[in-house]
């Protein structure tokens, strides 16, 4: 158990729950859930952690661990319990009763903060569709028990029946119209992207998980002010900029996309997907990673995921391990440029700052080494020129 000290008095304070049930990834010290929380406007006062065989169907947690629960809550006062695993509808509804607080789990905190980012009409409605989407699968069961308590027996359709049938239609028909906005905003990233691959310009995508310095590298490379923050999921539209590299004499266009998370709710990956085809398109992958993360390996692992979701699985990449300053000194790396095995494959690795600069002239060559050896190698005559040319033979991944 964990206490947080120094806490707000303005947030709504939650207590943050994880379950260890044997998932390789199971973040014991809920740092992630904290960050996630406090991007949401919450703030952490305390965390808990127990390991289960396999969740209880009615409390996820059993009923010894809820009132434990229960009790860390009141003596910190908090107005929220957080679950970093997900509940069923029904564990939901029956932990609030218990803890007589909201409950809320990782996917909807993810949602929430995804409302509170979306800025363009797009993102907005990419978002709006899986909130809908999430809500519909909750609504029954939330109304069920005004339903036992008003609906009697004989009577067909209590009041909660019937609230239940006009909220499911309301968002049934919300769900509709989203999509029906969604399907037009596509037609148009069709036609921006046809008039792209006519011009013949070599599209580069910046993805990784969230907070790895997708937008930081980003405004190094273009030299522009685009939001970087410490906070998850700061960018959740997809800018584009022209980059010219003086290497090959042209420019390239750079797109930063919505950053990755594990567990990402699968509503949000296909309300994304519009925007996230700009990744599947890309000529190169920029993956940026948060070298200084001790859980880089997994991060990588939950960001190839995503791709090979969303059919990206297959685009060339360049494995940007970013923060080498923040790195402690016995990890810092032998060489700036190696080779790293993904699914088997090697992948060319740069190490970066993105914050000092270190490094940027180096992934600008590689840049550069990719765009020429997918378009015109021959005609450009670089490639062999390079002064530092050719990236050292592969290693094998650590
Ligand atoms: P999402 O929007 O969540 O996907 O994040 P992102 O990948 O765009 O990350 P962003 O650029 O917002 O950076 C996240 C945090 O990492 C910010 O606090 C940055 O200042 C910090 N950061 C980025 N690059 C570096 C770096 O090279 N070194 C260090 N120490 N911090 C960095």
């Amino acid at each position: 158990m964990t206490d947080f000290a120094d806490t707000s008095d303005f947030m709504p304070h939650a207590v943050l729950i994880g379950v260890d049930l044997g998932q390789p990834h199971f973040d014991g010290e809920l740092e992630e859930l904290g960050l996630l929380a406090q991007t949401a406007g919450l703030e952490p006062v305390a965390c808990i952690t127990c390991k289960r065989q396999a969740p209880d169907a009615a409390l996820f947690v059993g009923s010894g661990k809820a009132e434990e629960i229960r009790e860390l809550a009141r003596a910190h006062g908090a107005t929220e319990i957080l679950f970093d695993q997900s509940l069923s509808p029904a564990q939901q509804r029956n932990l609030e009763r218990f803890f007589e607080l909201p409950v809320n789990d990782r996917t909807m905190l993810i949602l929430q903060i995804f409302a509170q980012r979306a800025r363009s009409h797009e993102g907005k409605l990419q978002v709006e569709l899986a909130r809908l989407q999430y809500l519909s699968t909750r609504l029954v069961r939330r109304w069920s028990h005004l339903e036992r308590q008003q609906g009697g027996i004989g009577t067909r359709g209590g009041p909660g029946e019937r609230q239940i049938e006009l909220d499911r239609r309301m968002i049934g028909d919300a769900i509709k119209r989203t999509r029906a906005q969604l399907q037009k905003v596509k037609r148009q990233r069709t036609t921006q992207r046809r008039q792209r691959q006519r011009t013949g310009t070599f599209a580069i995508s910046l993805v990784g998980y969230t907070n790895a310095g997708k937008s930081t590298l980003f405004n190094a490379l273009v030299k522009t002010r685009a939001y970087a923050a410490d906070q998850l999921f700061a960018t959740l539209d997809t800018t584009t900029r022209q980059l010219y590299l003086p290497q090959i004499g042209r420019s390239v266009s750079l797109s930063d996309t919505v950053g990755f998370i594990r567990d990402l709710p699968h509503g949000l990956v296909e309300a994304f997907e519009a925007t996230l085809q700009e990744a599947v398109d890309a000529d190169l992958l920029l993956h940026v990673v948060d070298g200084a993360s001790p859980h880089w390996p997994e991060q990588i692992g939950e960001v190839q995921r995503v791709l090979a979701d969303i059919g990206a699985g297959d685009v060339e990449q360049i494995l940007v391990f970013n923060k080498i300053d923040a790195m402690p000194p016995q990890r810092q790396p032998e060489r700036l440029q190696d080779s790293y095995a993904i699914d088997g494959k090697q992948v060319p690795r740069i190490y970066i700052s993105a914050h000092q600069g270190q490094g940027l002239d180096a992934l600008r060559e590689a840049i550069a080494r990719a765009a020429v050896s997918t378009t015109d190698q021959a005609a450009a005559g670089w490639y062999s020129q390079s002064p530092d040319g050719d990236l050292p033979p592969p290693e094998g991944g650590s």
